[in-house]
C-alpha cells in the first residue's frame, strides 16, 4: 500500500489498527447474529455498544443506544458501569467517548480504519500555524470552536485557548457562547456548517471569510482578518457537499407538496433551497413527527434515509435527495463482523483496536467537551 495516499487516520492505525481475522468474513448472517447474541449475553451489563444514525441496519440492530453526536457523547458522559463502550461509528467519535468516560472505562472502535475525511482536514500542526500567524498579523480577539468532527488534538487545543466544541445539534447555542466571549471565532473543519449556523444567526455573509490551511496566512490579510465576525476553515464532508440545488429542483417538481430537509454540512446553497436543516437526530424526529401522508426528500447519508423510510413506510414517503445515494464509506468500515470478532474477543478476555486518547491531549479536550456539555 502507498502511504502517501493513506489518511491521517489511516497512518496512525497502521501501527495499532487489528484487522478482522479471516475466519470473521466466511460467516453467513444467520451465525454471524446467532454469535454476537450469544457473546452479547455472556457480557451482560459488561458491555455497552452505541450505533450511529449512519450506520448499517445489521449493526444498528445490536446498539443498546442509537443518537446523533451529542446524544452518544452524552450517552458516554453519563453511564459509568460498562466496562466497555463499543463505539460503532467513526474514530473522532469513539475518541470523545474515550475522554468522556470514566477512568476504568475503555472504548473499542471495531475498525480503527473508520475515519472521518472532514476531520483529517485539520490537522493540530496546520491549526497551530494558523493560530500563529493570526496573531502575527494582529488578529488576537479569536476564539476557537470546533466541529465534534476532529480529532483530539484539534479539540484539545480549543481547549487551551479558551474555545469549546460544537455538534450540529447545539452549534447556534455554541457559537453564541462564543461570540459573548470574542469578536470573531475561528470555526473548523467544517466550513458549511459554520457558515450555515451563522447566517441563521443573522451573520451576513461579507463578515465571514475562509481560511486555507494549504496557503500563507490563510490566504488573507490583516484587515480581512479584522473585518470578520466568523473564519471558517477550508473544510468540507465530501458525502454531504454531494447534493445540490438542483437535487432539490427536480424533487419539487415531481412532488410540488414534498418537502425537504438535509443536514447543516450541506452547502449554503442546498441549506438556503431546502425546508429545514438539523443533526441527524433533528431530522429523524422531524420526520417522524410529520403529518401522514408527508413526503420527504432526505440529504443525509443513505443509511439514515433508507432505515427512515422503511420504518415510517407506507405513512409517509422518504427518499434520498440523491438518487445515487450518499454512503458514507467510512462509517461502512464498522461490519457486523468486526461487531462479533471485538464482542468474541472481551468474552475471551482480549482487548482489539482499543481508543486511548494520551495526556495531555485526553485533560484538555475534556475541557472543551465539558463546555459544550455544560451548556444549558
Ligand atoms: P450528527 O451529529 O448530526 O449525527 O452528524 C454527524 C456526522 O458526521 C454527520 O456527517
Ligand atoms: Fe465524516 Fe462526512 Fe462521514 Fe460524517 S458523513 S462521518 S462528516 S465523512
Amino acid at each position: 500500500m502507498d502511504i502517501q495516499v493513506l489518511t491521517q487516520y489511516e497512518k496512525s492505525a497502521l501501527h495499532e489498527r487489528q484487522p478482522l481475522p479471516e475466519e470473521y468474513l466466511r460467516l453467513s448472517d444467520r451465525e454471524m447474529a446467532s454469535r454476537i447474541g450469544a457473546a452479547r449475553r455472556t457480557l451482560g451489563s459488561r458491555v455497552v455498544i452505541l450505533g450511529h444514525h449512519y450506520q448499517r441496519d445489521e449493526v444498528i440492530a445490536w446498539a443498546d443506544a442509537t443518537g446523533d453526536s451529542l446524544k452518544l457523547a452524552q450517552f458516554a458522559a453519563s453511564q459509568a458501569s460498562a466496562e466497555t463502550v463499543i463505539f460503532c461509528g467513526v474514530h473522532f467519535m469513539a475518541e470523545s467517548a474515550d475522554v468522556l468516560t470514566a477512568p476504568h472505562q475503555r472504548v473499542i472502535l471495531p475498525d480503527l480504519a473508520a475515519g472521518c475525511s472532514m476531520a483529517d482536514m485539520a490537522a493540530i500542526d496546520q491549526l497551530e500555524v494558523a493560530w500563529e500567524e493570526m496573531r502575527t498579523l494582529g488578529v488576537t480577539d479569536v476564539v476557537p470552536v470546533t466541529y465534534i468532527n476532529s480529532t483530539a488534538a484539534i479539540k484539545a487545543f480549543c481547549g487551551e485557548h479558551g474555545g469549546i466544541v460544537c455538534t450540529s445539534s447545539n452549534a447556534h447555542r455554541v457559537m453564541a457562547w462564543a461570540w459573548e466571549r470574542a469578536d470573531r471565532l475561528l470555526m473548523l473543519p467544517d466550513q458549511h456548517l459554520g457558515r450555515n449556523t451563522a447566517f441563521r444567526m443573522g451573520v451576513p455573509l461579507d463578515r465571514m471569510v475562509v481560511w486555507d490551511p494549504e496557503l500563507p496566512y490563510g490566504g488573507l490579510s490583516a484587515d480581512q482578518l479584522r473585518a470578520a465576525k466568523l473564519i471558517l476553515w477550508k473544510g468540507h464532508c465530501s458525502v454531504h457537499t454531494r447534493f445540490t440545488v438542483q437535487q432539490i429542483e427536480r424533487f419539487r417538481q415531481q412532488h410540488p407538496n414534498g418537502r425537504v430537509i438535509v443536514h447543516p454540512e450541506c452547502t449554503h446553497e442546498v441549506v438556503q433551497a431546502a425546508d429545514d436543516s438539523g443533526s441527524t437526530e433533528y431530522i429523524i424526529r422531524t420526520v417522524r413527527n410529520s403529518p401522514e401522508g408527508s413526503v420527504w426528500a432526505v440529504g443525509t447519508e443513505i443509511h439514515l434515509v433508507n432505515r427512515l423510510a422503511n420504518e415510517l413506510a407506507p405513512t409517509r414517503t422518504i427518499v434520498t435527495l440523491d438518487a445515487m445515494g450518499c454512503l458514507c464509506s467510512t462509517m461502512f468500515r464498522v461490519s457486523p463482523n468486526h461487531l462479533l470478532w471485538v464482542l468474541e474477543g472481551l468474552v475471551a478476555g482480549q482487548v482489539h483496536n482499543e481508543i486511548v486518547v494520551p495526556e495531555p491531549t485526553r485533560t484538555w479536550a475534556k475541557v472543551a467537551l465539558d463546555r459544550m456539555l455544560q451548556l444549558p
